[in-house]
């Protein structure tokens, strides 16, 4: 047990799946994975473990924000030896050309700050995702001919309500595909740590025309994304 996790030290598998939302946690373990056992009920922030295909796999909820993903992640890798982590989420778009419903496979991760600031001060360290993983999700997502997939920079930021537009239109200047609020922090802890990280993110809202995924869509499209987390961390 950890401060934040309550589980046994053999309850977390070395694969783990971090969706923002507990409840999103439950549903992907209770939809995707065999004999899924809830490991975690801290602070109400659920983690299920099961098998995928015979694979033991946790899904943990990591909350909203850095800080809070920071948290989960650092007690996964440090206390649990979780040597695989990938989110699972939404994204706004921030491309034209990036619709509702599309897949964002996120290649790096640019943000203001994150947690692990105050290690790098004035170093402008560039998180980016384990190459292997990458690649395999994108084969995973090739292999869906209902999906359309985007890879490469997001933005991670530490506000959902912006008051700086004229940062976003720099960030569409320079191609960032959407905006999110964890995946810099994820990186950066798995580089520090040798470990594995990605982001699969769905795109629930458009920054630029202001459309959002009614929910009546959201399940479906959130299943093909842990679908594609789940074949790219066993491939
Ligand atoms: N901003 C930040 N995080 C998000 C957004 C957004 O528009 N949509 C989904 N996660």
């Amino acid at each position: 047990m950890t401060i934040h996790i309550g589980a046994q030290p053999d309850e977390i598998a070395e694969t783990v799946l971090m969706p923002g939302d507990p409840y999103r946690a439950k549903w992907a373990a209770e939809t995707f994975l065999e004999n899924p056992v809830c490991i975690n009920e801290v602070r109400g922030m659920l983690g299920f473990t099961g098998t995928w295909n015979g694979h033991r796999v946790t899904i943990q909820g990591s909350g909203m924000g850095m800080p809070s993903l920071s948290i989960y992640a650092n007690e996964l890798i440090r206390d649990y030896g979780a040597q695989t982590l990938i989110r699972i989420g939404s994204c706004g778009g921030m491309q034209d050309k990036v619709g509702l419903r599309d897949i964002i496979i996120a290649m790096t991760a640019s943000s203001i700050s994150t947690p692990s600031n105050s290690i790098f001060r004035e170093f402008n360290f560039a998180p980016s995702a384990d190459w292997s993983l990458l690649n395999a999700a994108v084969a995973a997502a090739g292999r869906r001919d209902d999906v359309t997939t985007h890879v490469g920079g997001i933005y991670s930021s530490d506000v959902f309500y912006d008051e700086r537009p004229d940062l976003n239109e720099q960030m569409v200047r320079h191609g960032i595909l959407g905006v999110e609020m964890e995946a810099a922090e994820l990186y950066t802890l798995a580089a520090r740590y040798g470990r594995r990280a990605l982001a699969v993110l769905t795109v629930s809202d458009h920054l630029g025309t202001g459309d959002s995924m009614p929910s009546d869509q959201r399940e479906r499209s959130f299943g093909d994304m842990v679908e594609i987390a789940l074949e790219a961390a066993f491939a």
